[in-house]
C-alpha cells in the first residue's frame, strides 16, 4: 500500500493546473449508456474512480477508449449495445457512484439489477431517494438480497417528483432516467451543483431536452433517442478548493489556472475572512498569503452554492494553525469528521461534539504517522503536513488516489516536498 510523506515548511510558488472534475466525469461516463453512439469526454481526470467505473461500463457493453487529445486526456465511450444490465456488489461496493448505472440501464434496455451500494465512513448514505424517483418514473423497484431488481418493460413516464431534502446524486440520477422517459418529468428541490448543470449540458448536447439544471426546479422533456456527442467536463471545483487552502496553509503565492473561482465562492470568502489574499481572474484565482497568522473563522457546510462539505476537513485543517477558536458544522453527512483525530495526532487541538468541532489554533503542528480514513480527509492530512515541522507519513493513500490526479506532482511543481512511498506488500482492508 503506497504513502506520502511531507517534508514541512516549504513555502508554495508556481501554478497549478485544475484537472476535470471527477464527480462529474462519473456522471457523464454514466450517460453514455444512454445511447449507442460515442460520447466523447474531454478535460478527463486519470483517477482510480474514473478508471474503476469504466471497467464496470466495459462489463455492461461499452468499448472505452482513452487517449490524449489535443485540450489534455479524453475518453470516448461508446454502448452500441446493452449486453449486461448487472452491476455486482465488488464494484458498487469499491466505488458508490457506480450506482448510477441504475437509471441509464432502466432507461435504455427497460431492466437492470443493480447492487445496493451500502454505507460508508462518512455516513449511512442511504439511496432511497433514487429509489422512490425511479419508483415514481414507473419503474418497479424490488430489493432482494442486498440488490435492486429495476423494471420498465414498456418503458419509463415522465413525473412530478419533489424532493424532502437536497440530494446531488438523486438529482443526477434523475436526470439519468427521465432524459428518455416518455413525457415530461419535473425535479423540484433539485441540488444546484455545478456538475448537475454540467451533465445536463452534456445530455442536451446528446439530443435530450432539459432546462433549469443547476435551479432547484428541473424540467425534463423526454425524448425517444439521445446521441453520441462531444463534451468538456467542467473543473473540478474540490481540486480548486484544497490547493487554494494548501497555498494558504504553506504560505507563498499559488495560481490555480484551467479553473472557476465561482464555484468556491462560499470558500473564497472563508478565507478572505482567514486572512488570505485572493486575486480571482479569467482562468482561475491566485492564492497568496505572506507569513502573518490567520484569523479562525467559523464554516457550515451547506449544499451548493453553500460551503462543500467536500472541502470541510481541508478547512479543519487551515484552522489547527488559526489564531482563535473556530466552529466548523457539517450538515451533510452525520460522520464527517474521522480526519480529526488524525490531526490531533499532529498537535491540533480539536473537540468533536455531534455535527460540530471547535478547532482552537495551536503554534506549530509536529509531523507524525497519520491514516487516511476517506478520500476528502486524506487530502486535509496533506495540507496539514506541509505546514507540520518535520515529516508527516499519510497511510492507505488509495484514498487519495481516488480523486486527486498527480497530486505529489502537481504540489511539487510549487516547491512543495511531497513523494510517495511505494507499498509494502501489507494487505488492504477496504
Ligand atoms: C455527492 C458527491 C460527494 C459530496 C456530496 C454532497 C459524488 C460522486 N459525490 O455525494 O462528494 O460530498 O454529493 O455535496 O458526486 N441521502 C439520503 N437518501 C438518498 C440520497 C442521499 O438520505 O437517497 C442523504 C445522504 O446520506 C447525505 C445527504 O442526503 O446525508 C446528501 O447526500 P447527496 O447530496 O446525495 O450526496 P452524494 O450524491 O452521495
Amino acid at each position: 500500500m503506497d504513502r506520502i510523506a511531507i517534508t514541512g515548511g516549504a513555502r508554495l510558488e508556481g501554478e497549478i493546473p485544475i484537472s476535470g472534475a471527477k464527480n462529474s466525469a462519473i456522471k457523464l461516463m454514466a450517460a453514455s449508456l444512454l445511447t449507442d453512439e460515442p460520447l466523447r469526454l474531454t478535460n478527463m481526470p486519470r483517477l482510480a474512480d474514473t478508471r474503476f467505473l469504466g471497467k464496470l461500463l466495459q462489463r455492461l457493453g461499452a468499448e472505452v477508449i482513452e487517449a490524449d487529445g489535443a485540450d489534455g486526456p479524453e475518453t470516448v465511450l461508446t454502448t452500441r449495445e446493452i449486453v449486461s444490465g448487472f452491476a455486482p456488489y465488488d464494484l458498487v461496493r469499491q466505488m458508490r457512484a457506480s450506482f448510477n448505472v441504475l437509471g441509464p440501464l432502466l432507461a435504455r434496455s427497460g431492466q437492470a439489477k443493480v447492487s445496493l451500494p451500502g454505507g460508508c465512513t462518512i455516513g449511512a448514505r442511504p439511496v432511497d431517494l433514487h429509489l422512490q424517483a425511479l419508483e415514481a418514473l414507473g419503474a418497479r423497484i424490488d430489493l432482494h438480497e442486498g440488490y435492486v431488481y429495476a423494471q420498465a418493460p414498456r418503458g419509463l413516464k415522465g413525473a412530478e417528483i419533489e424532493f424532502p431534502f437536497v440530494s446531488v446524486g438523486a438529482t443526477e440520477h434523475t436526470l439519468l432516467a427521465a432524459v428518455l422517459a416518455d413525457g415530461e418529468t419535473v425535479v423540484r428541490n433539485a441540488a444546484c451543483e455545478p456538475e448537475i448543470d454540467d451533465l445536463a449540458d452534456c445530455l442536451n448536447k446528446m439530443g435530450a431536452r432539459v432546462t433549469g439544471a443547476g435551479t432547484s426546479e428541473i424540467r425534463i422533456q423526454g425524448v425517444s433517442r439521445l446521441s453520441g456527442a462531444t463534451h468538456a467536463v467542467l473543473p473540478d471545483r474540490i481540486e480548486t478548493g484544497t490547493y487554494a487552502l494548501a497555498a494558504a496553509m504553506a504560505g507563498g503565492e499559488v495560481r490555480l489556472t484551467r479553473t472557476r473561482s465561482d464555484f468556491i465562492q462560499a470558500l473564497l470568502d472563508k478565507m478572505v475572512e482567514a486572512g488570505v489574499d485572493i486575486t480571482p481572474h479569467n482562468d482561475g484565482v491566485t492564492i497568496k498569503r505572506n507569513g502573518a497568522r490567520l484569523n479562525a473563522v467559523e464554516v457550515e457546510t451547506d449544499p451548493y452554492p453553500g460551503f462543500a462539505t467536500d472541502l470541510q476537513a481541508q478547512f479543519m485543517a487551515l484552522m489547527t494553525l488559526a489564531d482563535g477558536e473556530s466552529v466548523i458544522r457539517e450538515t451533510i453527512f452525520e460522520n464527517r469528521f474521522m480526519h480529526a483525530p488524525e490531526l490531533r495526532r499532529l498537535g491540533a487541538d480539536i473537540t468533536v461534539q455531534g455535527g460540530e468541532a471547535r478547532v482552537r489554533g495551536v503554534d506549530a503542528l509536529e509531523g507524525a504517522q497519520v491514516m487516511a480514513t476517506d478520500l476528502r480527509a486524506s487530502v486535509s492530512l496533506v495540507i496539514a503536513g506541509l505546514a507540520a515541522r518535520g515529516e508527516t507519513v499519510v497511510n492507505r493513500v488509495y484514498h487519495l488516489d481516488r480523486g486527486f490526479e498527480r497530486l505529489e506532482e502537481k504540489l511539487g511543481a510549487c516547491g512543495a516536498q511531497v513523494r510517495r512511498l511505494k507499498g509494502d506488500g501489507e494487505a488492504e482492508e477496504d
